[in-house]
């Protein structure tokens, strides 16, 4: 039991990965509702499941598809959490390399501004997915309970993929939390993290042939006797 376990574990981490490019195709709610009820099992500090998640599907979704691109275009820049973007040392390295296969998948030069501006704004068009979830942590609650939340949003994309579906976190749709909030009707209490777009993958987007690997056990994983 334990082998098989080990392999389906393994197997369910290869299946998942960041995928950029999504069918239309609604997920039915049965689905959804196993989904969630998956992930919802994730651990967090006195068990306290401080994630409050927002799902938008069919037409809040399409108004969101429609008013976040232009939102970002205009320059509304409008976080909860600081966020950078800029790393350094090994990390630049790994961001820049993780860039660079993704442009390389589907055919953009570096030099090619226009374009990866446009694979850019493909993020606020949530890469054609039929559904975005939105993680938000609750006031007060600080860096402690968003790790629960981290843990939620894991659990979250193994069960899609589990469920044959696909997905991609990401921090571009916490760059305008305002908007998110006032077009899901959420409490401005609810700080927003990041979200995840999901549904089903498109296989003939060129984004999805890029597979990003990982640093050696031995550069962030320390055995201390
Ligand atoms: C919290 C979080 C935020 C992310 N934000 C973005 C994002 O805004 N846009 C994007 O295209 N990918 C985003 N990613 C995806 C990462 O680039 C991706 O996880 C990383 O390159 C590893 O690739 P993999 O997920 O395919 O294994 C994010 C990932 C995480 C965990």
């Amino acid at each position: 039991m334990s082998e098989q376990l080990k392999n389906a574990f393994a197997d369910l981490l290869d299946a998942r990965r960041s995928v950029r490019g999504f069918k239309s195709k609604r997920v039915p709610q049965a689905i959804l509702d196993n989904v969630f009820e998956f992930a919802r099992r994730a651990p967090s500090n006195c068990n306290t499941q401080p994630w409050q998640v927002a799902v938008a599907s069919g037409e809040a979704c399409e108004r969101l598809r429609q008013s976040f691109p232009d939102a970002i275009a205009e320059g509304k820049f409008d976080m909860d959490f600081d966020y950078s973007g800029q790393y350094e040392g090994v990390y630049k390295e790994r961001q820049h390399d993780a860039a660079a296969q993704l442009y390389s998948a589907q055919g953009i030069a570096r030099e090619d501004k226009q374009r990866r501006n446009d694979v850019f704004m493909d993020n606020f068009k949530f890469f054609g997915a039929p559904h975005v979830a939105f993680l938000f942590l609750p006031e007060p609650f600080g860096i402690r309970e968003a790790v629960d939340v981290g843990m939620f949003a894991q659990n979250l994309m193994l069960s899609l993929c589990a469920h044959g579906l696909a997905s991609c976190p990401q921090t571009a749709l916490s760059f305008d939390a305002t908007t998110v909030r006032k077009e899901l009707d959420i409490d401005a209490k609810n700080k927003l993290l990041f979200g995840i777009s999901f549904g089903y993958e498109d296989h003939d987007h060129p984004a999805n042939k890029c597979r990003v690997g990982r640093a050696d056990l031995s550069q962030n994983i320390h055995f201390i006797e």
